[in-house]
């Protein structure tokens, strides 16, 4: 969710009103989510890098996940979202982790979409935890343990991963998870992404061809050499 700081100060106001007005667009994206049926959704709200930016902006992104908690989980839960908060937590406040881990109780039993917040998340961070946890445990360390040890290992891989505001990169979001993602840039800041903007993602993401390192004689026959 990339350009929130760009949209505000396009507008004279401060950054802050970009996130807030980010807010505004999760909250439509996640809708639009549910209706269109996608199973899983995973943002990226704040990154291990994050801290590196002015006191004040880190504070009010503190506050405004502080905010949503009592905000929009009620709402959330009505809506059949199971939430789940991916990071490092040991940085939070014990009152906010209180209200993640509560979040996250009371919406456990949710199945229309599982929506994935990932905050104070870096990739490398995620691989790092995962290795350092099964080493810990005396474990081998294959794909498959450490797949399984990653904070994402509720959810399959993801199909399309989507950044706003017209960088071109993955700014050390799933690192591990995104191998076979499709990536789609849009110059659209993430204020500005609404449910037409998904839409079109989803188009564009639904035309293309996976083949997974096969051919694409193998994934998509001939007629009639079509296997049975
Ligand atoms: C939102 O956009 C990303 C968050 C950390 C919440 P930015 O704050 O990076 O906005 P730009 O890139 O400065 O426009
Ligand atoms: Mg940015």
């Amino acid at each position: 969710m990339d350009g929130n700081g760009r949209w505000a100060t396009r507008r004279y106001l401060p950054r802050v009103a970009g996130h807030k007005k980010g807010m505004d667009a999760l909250r439509a994206c996640v809708r639009r989510c549910g209706e269109r049926g996608v199973r899983v959704l995973t943002v990226f709200a704040f990154s291990s890098e994050n801290w590196n930016r002015p006191p004040e902006e880190v504070s009010s992104l503190m506050e405004l996940l502080a905010m949503a908690l009592g905000r929009e989980v009620p709402q959330l839960k009505g809506e059949g979202v199971q939430l789940h908060f991916i990071g490092d937590r040991r940085a939070l406040s014990d009152k906010v982790r209180a209200g993640l881990a509560q979040a996250e109780a009371d919406t456990a039993s949710n199945e229309r979409l599982v929506f994935n917040v990932c905050f104070n998340y870096g990739g490398r961070w995620d691989i790092a935890q995962a290795a350092a946890r099964l080493a810990a445990e005396g474990r081998p360390i294959t794909e498959h343990s450490l797949d399984r040890a990653l904070g994402l290992a509720h959810v399959p891989d993801p199909d399309l991963l989507i950044r706003t505001g017209g960088e071109q990169r993955l700014s050390n979001f799933l690192l591990w998870q995104a191998a076979y993602s499709e990536l789609y840039f849009t110059d659209k800041l993430w204020p500005e992404f609404d449910a037409a903007a998904l839409d079109e993602a989803i188009a564009d993401y639904a035309a293309r061809e996976r083949r997974f390192g096969r051919t694409p004689e193998q994934v998509t026959p001939r007629a009639g050499r079509r296997a049975a």
